[in-house]
């Protein structure tokens, strides 16, 4: 079935919403459609001009956001991030951990791996999502709870031979997140995972064959990839109010592809 671009707008009215990572692809898409559904969206990059730039394509848009550099590696980075979205919109109700850096030549296995490429993989995917849930906890128990969700990856559930860092940073990043959940959930927080399969980002599709993809697609039982916004709509969803009972979940948005058994 096709996805509309129409939605229930306002699902996330009065919301503010801090996103790591938020200067591209799905980060982008992400910050355009939680400020389609009305939150306050602030934009947090290694790359400031890319922040800025998301920020003000929500503003032309018609939305409310703010693009401020954030290095997730940095605690100092986290801490003023969280600081200043507190001081922009006064308060903060969810958190996504969209960030991810990898290095697909070097992080190989478990022999060939190169160390620093573990270290810098596993500092800003699974070490950034602790950094930033610890400094924006306390603003959401401010509020009286929120909602923290983190971007993971369809390998986290599975083995594969190579991308040993990657993998196991998001495998960590699904248990880290299984705590938040048990643990803040008392302070009316909860915590899920989203875990993609392969979307067609623009850096995707600039990097991966036309003929690659169409053979992805067809093996997926939806015959299609997955777009950005298809994980845009999970993280308004987890960030809402509808998703009010669903706490500490792993979930798996790639049409259905691994349960096919087809990574
Ligand atoms: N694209 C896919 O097919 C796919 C599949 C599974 C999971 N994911 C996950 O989805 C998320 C987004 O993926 P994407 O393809 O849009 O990634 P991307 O590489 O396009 O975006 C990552 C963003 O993080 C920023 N970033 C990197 N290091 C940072 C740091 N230290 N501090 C702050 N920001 C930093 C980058 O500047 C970039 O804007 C990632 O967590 C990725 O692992 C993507």
């Amino acid at each position: 079935m096709a996805t509309s671009d129409r939605s229930d707008v306002g699902q996330l009215d009065g919301k503010v919403v801090l996103l790591s990572g938020g200067a591209s692809d799905i980060g982008r898409a992400t910050a355009l459609r939680l400020a389609t559904e009305g939150a306050a969206v602030v934009v947090g990059d290694v790359t400031l001009e890319g922040a800025e730039a998301v920020a003000e394509e929500v503003a032309a848009a018609g939305g409310q956001a703010l693009g401020l550099r954030c290095d997730v590696r940095r605690e100092d980075s986290v801490s003023a991030f969280v600081e200043r979205a507190v001081a922009a919109f006064g308060g903060v109700d969810c958190i996504d951990h969209n960030v991810a850096w990898s290095h697909p030549r070097l992080d190989t296995d478990a022999v060939g791996v190169d160390l620093g490429v573990w270290d810098r993989v596993i500092e800003t995917t699974t070490r950034g999502a602790l950094l930033l849930a610890r400094h924006a906890i306390p603003a959401m128990v401010a509020r009286g709870g929120g909602s923290i969700v983190t971007i993971s990856s369809g390998t986290s559930t599975i083995g594969e031979s190579t991308r040993v860092a990657y993998g196991v940073s998001k495998a960590a990043l699904n248990q880290l997140t299984r705590h938040l959940a048990v643990r803040y959930a008392r302070d009316g927080i909860r915590a899920n995972a989203i875990a993609p399969g392969f979307i067609l980002t623009e850096t995707a599709a600039a990097q991966v064959p036309a003929a690659v993809q169409a053979r992805l697609a067809e093996a997926n039982p939806t015959r299609r990839l997955g777009t950005p916004d298809d994980i845009a709509r999970v993280v308004v969803f987890l960030c809402s109010d509808a998703a009010a009972y669903v706490n500490g979940q792993v979930l798996h948005v790639d049409g259905g592809h691994q349960i096919a058994g087809m990574m």
